[in-house]
């Protein structure tokens, strides 16, 4: 069995209740033994809502896992930010009180391993195969091989899409931009993104982003149609821009403790289960979106601008030199390795 490392007081306090529940699942094993229990329940701590990309491919991986082990690995899956949100979930694996989170890629720049930030680059991406060929070839595993300076082992890429941009006004040109406080995830790169278009970037972890837009504390923010829908941002913006400007992935990651505590056994049955469950996400990722936009225009409370090809084009050039200026904070190297990948690919 394995069993958190650490007491209750590390925990918030608001976390505690949460924290014994879990402390019981993953005690119940010794008891259940002999009584069909699992001997090991993994704690998998996600920030979004259960039916995006992010949470359905969450739960396809328990599923697997627990027909795969016969029910004696249990994944207990915490969707919405409920055990840990942005601010702490990484932490919180460093420190064994999680097992596996999904984080996006530009929240790994903050713990120290900013080349992640790379996929923030706007307009960098023409599709989703381009980004594949990035997460599943060379360059994808240098990135996860950086992971083990912070204790810690990448096990998939996924994706959820491309994100727009939304606010109580169109944002179809640059200048529309300017004054705005947009809502960032804590990433140099998309904070660099806003400034390049005249506005103010303000990061807030995705959990406060809905109350801030309501608030006013924010005026704007920028994700992918399925995050935008279950979130209910519709309730609070007025405006969405569909500008496809950048993409929005994640990482699965897990501590080297637990992994290297796994039997060879178990790590290929959670391995394999996750890559299954990561196709299955890239498979729903684009329907997830397309969905969530159908049921936004029904719901007609908020309007969805189509950028023509000169505004997208317009955006494009605003946001450029992000490229250059922020390719010391990602590593030029990086930065190099990535357009050189993307170039053989087009040959
Ligand atoms: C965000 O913070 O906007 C996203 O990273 C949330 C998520 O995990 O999709």
């Amino acid at each position: 069995m394995f069993a958190s490392q650490f007491p209750p007081e590390v925990y918030p306090p608001s976390k505690r209740r949460q924290w014994l529940g879990a402390l019981a699942a993953s005690l119940l094993p010794v008891a259940g033994q002999a009584g069909g229990y699992p001997a090991l329940t993994l704690r998998f701590s996600h920030v979004v809502a259960r039916e995006t990309p992010k949470g359905l491919a969450a739960s396809h991986f328990r599923d697997l896992v627990a027909l795969r082990s016969g029910g004696r690995i249990a994944i207990a899956v915490f969707p919405n930010g409920e055990l840990y949100g942005d601010d702490d979930e990484m932490q919180a694996l460093q420190l064994g009180a999680v097992d596996l989170v999904a984080p996006s890629l530009s929240k790994f720049g903050r713990i120290g391993l900013p080349e992640f930030e790379l996929f923030d680059l706007p307009f960098l991406f023409d599709d989703l195969s381009a980004v594949r060929h990035i997460t599943q070839g060379h360059l994808g595993q240098q990135l996860f091989q950086g992971l083990t300076r912070q204790g810690l082992v990448g096990l998939g890429y996924f994706d959820n899409g491309f994100k727009q941009m939304s606010a109580n006004r169109p944002l179809l040109k640059p200048a529309d931009y300017v004054g705005l406080r947009m809502r960032v995830q804590a990433s140099r790169v998309i904070a660099g993104q806003m400034r390049a278009l005249g506005a103010h970037p303000v990061t807030l972890a995705f959990s406060e982003t809905r109350r801030a837009l309501q608030a006013g504390v924010v005026d704007g923010t920028e994700n992918p149609v399925s995050n935008f829908w279950t979130q209910s941002m519709h309730q609070v913006q007025t405006d969405l821009s569909l500008t496809h400007h950048g993409y929005l992935g994640y990482a699965v990651v897990t501590h080297q403790r637990l992994w290297q505590y796994l039997s060879a056994t178990d790590r290929q049955l959670i391995s394999q289960a996750l890559q299954e469950a990561l196709v299955y996400a890239n498979q729903i990722a684009d329907r997830r979106n397309d969905q969530a936009l159908v049921a936004l225009r029904l719901a007609n409370t908020t309007r969805i601008h189509t950028l023509t090809e000169t505004q997208r084009l317009q955006l494009r050039l605003a946001v450029q030199p992000v490229h250059d200026a922020l390719a010391r904070r990602i590593g030029g190297n990086w930065v190099q390795a990535l357009r050189e990948a993307l170039a053989l690919r087009t040959v």
